[in-house]
């Protein structure tokens, strides 16, 4: 029985590694994919707060069937007339349920319903919560060929157009995050701008060449975008093995990772840290390694522009060498913009704000928390009163300005 030991003990270690990332992540790609009703955003997070959510499917041009939930307050008199449409959209390798991840009284999706407003919550391709697509499955490559830019081309814009034609109203938007990136590109085009009638940006990105996040800089120093590919991966979930394998193999001994969330978004001063485990049910989602790609291209040369597919296959694809910017100056000066940025936000950095602000026509409506970072915008227990009261305080100003017609 003497060679039995050196067999049984790597087996431990490996059930055990097992069994430890499965406490910190649970559940695996195929349970996030579950479709059943019970497993919907509504009924396992907003219903059982006492709100009234229906869900909704929007197909995509490009075939993804997204899942929009519409919620509002469950006190609220069906006879009243619904307040103004607000669509929340999430940001990278977060879903609709970001916005709803503390109490009613500290999350965005729960205040505005409260508030009277007519909230849908957008979920992007590949989230947990949407539905797939009408030929594709998960498991093929063709899948997960898309970037933020088809986040924002396709997936925000039909969402807008589903609400829009739902309600007879243009839309207030609120991105967080890589949703800002979507919401920006958007806005330079005509035929989405024309469906929107204010949008706020939490942590608004655009060029991303000053990020200074330590564990995203060695992520692209290290290319784990060509890494992941190089295993034959296409869909990137942080919940897998290989992933969270990886992850820890880049920060070994280079980067400190004790604190991840820091590692990868810079400091954040008030989100709930006992919550930590009730917030990893939920993300991170997947999203494709294409639109990690996409994003390190933002970080290495500082463009804001269409997906970069190297000097032949661009002039198949767009005509031209190199791809075309998404031109900020596109955003109608009239569209009222109101912004929040944090001090310690290490992926929208101060530098980059301004880039951004500069490239704008219009001078939005800023709110700067020195001590606020990236995932404060949207988990500070105090973000009700330190963010949320001024975007509210902007829509309102808004309504009462057209509501003369
Ligand atoms: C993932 O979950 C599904 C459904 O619960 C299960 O059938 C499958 O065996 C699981 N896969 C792994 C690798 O644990
Ligand atoms: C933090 O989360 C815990 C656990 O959910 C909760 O009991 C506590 O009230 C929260 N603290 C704040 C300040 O919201």
């Amino acid at each position: 029985m003497a060679y039995v030991r050196p067999l049984l003990q790597p087996l431990l270690i490996l059930f055990l590694s097992f069994s430890l990332s499965d406490g910190y992540f649970t559940g695996n790609s195929s349970d996030l994919r579950r479709l059943s009703a019970s497993d919907s955003l509504c009924a396992q997070l907003i219903e059982p707060n006492g709100y009234s959510c229906t869900e909704h499917s929007v197909e995509t041009k490009d075939g993804y069937i997204l899942a929009l939930q519409r919620v509002s307050s469950g006190s609220g008199d069906l006879r009243v007339q619904r307040g103004h449409p607000v669509l929340l959209q999430h940001g990278l390798f977060m879903g609709g349920d970001a916005w709803f991840l503390d109490s009613t009284e500290q999350s965005l999706g729960f205040i505005l319903a409260d508030q009277g407003f007519d909230v849908w919550v957008a979920n992007v391709r590949g989230t947990r919560w949407s539905h797939g697509h009408v030929s594709l499955l998960e498991t093929e490559k063709e899948f997960w060929e898309w970037s933020w830019q088809e986040l924002a081309l396709y997936d925000l814009a039909e969402m807008l157009h589903y609400i829009k034609t739902a309600t007879g109203s243009k839309v207030f938007m609120v991105g967080h995050s890589q949703g800002t990136i979507m919401s920006l590109a958007a806005l330079t085009q005509p035929d989405i701008v024309e469906m929107v009638e204010a949008a706020a940006l939490l942590c608004p990105i655009s060029y991303l060449d000053h990020v200074t996040a330590p564990l995203v800089l060695r992520m692209v120093a290290m290319h784990l975008d060509q890494m992941v590919l190089a295993l034959g991966l296409h869909q990137l979930n942080f919940r897998s093995d290989v992933l969270i394998n990886l992850v820890e193999s880049l920060c070994d001994g280079h980067v400190d990772c004790s604190d991840f969330l820091a590692s990868i978004t810079g400091p954040n001063c008030c989100y709930n840290k006992t919550r930590l485990n009730y917030f990893l049910e939920y993300e991170p989602h997947p999203s494709s390694v294409k639109n990690l790609r996409h994003l390190f291209q933002m970080i290495r040369k500082g463009t804001f522009s269409q997906y970069d597919y190297g000097i032949l296959k661009n002039l198949l694809k767009y005509g031209q060498l190199k791809p075309p910017a998404f031109d900020l100056s596109n955003i109608p000066k009239s569209l009222p913009l109101w912004m929040g940025y944090g001090g310690t936000d290490e992926l929208a950095d101060l530098t980059d704000v301004q880039h951004t602000l500069d490239e704008l026509p219009s001078k939005p409506e800023l709110l700067y928390l020195e001590n606020y970072g990236h995932i404060d915008f949207l988990l500070s227990v105090k973000a009700n009163r330190d963010v949320y009261d001024h975007m509210i305080r902007f829509f309102r100003s808004l309504e009462k300005s057209t509501s003369s017609y």
